[in-house]
């Protein structure tokens, strides 16, 4: 870690006084804290006048210990410890603070480093020529799973590579920084793994079959009803190893009894089997819950596969096998699923057991930006490649 020490003199201003908003603001800040714990607040205090600023200064480290009256060393501690508190000025649209310990070190922090010296200044801690942009090297910032890593203000930009980050340096410096999404810059959720979810995932969905016109209540029957209850508690629909012989002779009854009683609908697009058909229902198993029946008015319309379906695998949260299920349901384009209303939306997604993540990564804008422009409009609306 550097050592961190106070500006020059000659850069230090004589005064410091928060604004009147913001003097409103710390007063309300500092009643938060009990009679006598006034000075848990100095932190969110030397945030503020850092935010007003652009620096801390001198000045306003004494300014925030009278207000909670503290001896300034103490809070020239604080100041002096954390490094997002700036004790000197920084780039007016980016300060950009490259982890440099070890996970990031071994993900290529180095070249984003050389990046900066290269792009704002050989020093660190001084700004370009224009005073927008500054960058120093810091600790472990928390976000390791996702390094190499960078945070600029409050924001943390991660799995990055140095024309990603160039990227973003430009965005900041033209003054555009929001246009970036902070966070991973690669396809993956916070920290999940890389590609989606490796571990707990959902049962394997069943490949599509025909519509199953009409059921025997024959095998319903066929397992006694202690037999059935027995089988709730042994055969975990997650587990189908562990079935027993009664359920399993049950299902592959019902099975037979299904599959001879069903007939593809010719000429339409192909639909999976009803859920009031599956043989999990049939053999006393509780029915999946969590999958919307296909019969569902909030059901998307599906189409005939086109001569050249759209790459859905370019929406994040989108891999071959999610692919192939939203074919399986007439889904082919882009502009399908930006067309999906709420309730599609959320049909879709307890269809796929996503629990909400169609939300979560919105599928709906990146099937927009996709529709409108292809890969040129995506990285112009989320400032990165799709997948
Ligand atoms: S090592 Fe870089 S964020 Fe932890």
């Amino acid at each position: 870690m550097s050592v961190r020490r106070l500006a020059e003199e000659n850069v230090q201003p004589a005064a410091f006084a928060f604004s009147k908003d913001n003097a409103a603001w710390a007063k309300a800040t500092i009643k938060k804290y009990p009679k006598g714990r006034e000075q848990s607040a100095v932190i969110p205090l030397l945030m503020r006048a850092q935010e007003q600023d652009g620096w801390v200064t001198k000045a306003a480290i004494e300014s925030v210990a009278d207000m909670l009256a503290m001896p300034y060393i103490r809070v020239l501690e604080v100041a002096t410890f954390y490094t997002q508190f700036q004790l000197k000025p920084v780039g007016t649209r980016a300060h950009v603070q490259v982890c440099g310990t070890t996970p990031c070190m071994l993900r290529g922090s180095e070249d984003l480093i050389n990046l900066c010296k290269k792009r704002i200044h050989p020093n660190p801690l001084t700004p370009n020529e224009a005073g927008t942009l500054s960058w120093e090297e810091v600790e472990c910032q928390g976000t390791c799973v996702n390094a190499p890593m960078v945070m600029i203000f409050k924001d943390t930009y991660e799995d990055l590579t140095v024309p990603q980050l160039e990227y973003i340096i430009d965005r900041f410096d033209a003054g555009k920084g929001a246009d970036v999404k902070p966070g991973p810059q690669i396809d993956r959720i916070f920290s999940a793994p890389v590609g989606g979810p490796t571990t707990l995932l959902a049962p394997e969905k069943k490949p599509a079959a025909p519509r199953a016109k009409k059921v025997n209540d024959d095998a319903a029957v066929s397992v006694p009803p202690s037999n059935a209850g027995r089988a709730k508690t042994a055969a975990p629909e997650t587990d189908p190893t562990l079935k027993t012989p009664v359920t399993a002779k049950a299902e592959s009854a019902a099975n037979d009894k299904v599959a001879g009683d069903t007939k593809a609908e010719g000429g339409k697009v192909a639909k999976p089997e009803t859920a009031a058909a599956t043989p999990a229902a049939l053999v006393g198993k509780p029915a999946d819950t969590a999958k919307p029946s296909l019969e569902d008015k909030n059901r998307p319309a599906g189409i005939a596969k086109p001569a050249t379906p759209d790459d859905l695998k370019l929406i994040s949260g989108v891999g071959p096998k999610i692919e192939g299920i939203l074919h399986e349901l007439g889904i082919f384009t882009f502009a399908q699923v930006a067309g999906w209303k709420k309730a599609e939306r959320e049909w879709v997604d307890g269809y796929l057991n996503f629990k909400g993540r169609i939300e979560r990564d919105d599928w709906v804008k990146q099937a927009k930006a996709l529709a409108k422009g292809g890969e040129a409009e995506y990285i112009k609306v989320f400032g990165k490649k799709p997948r």
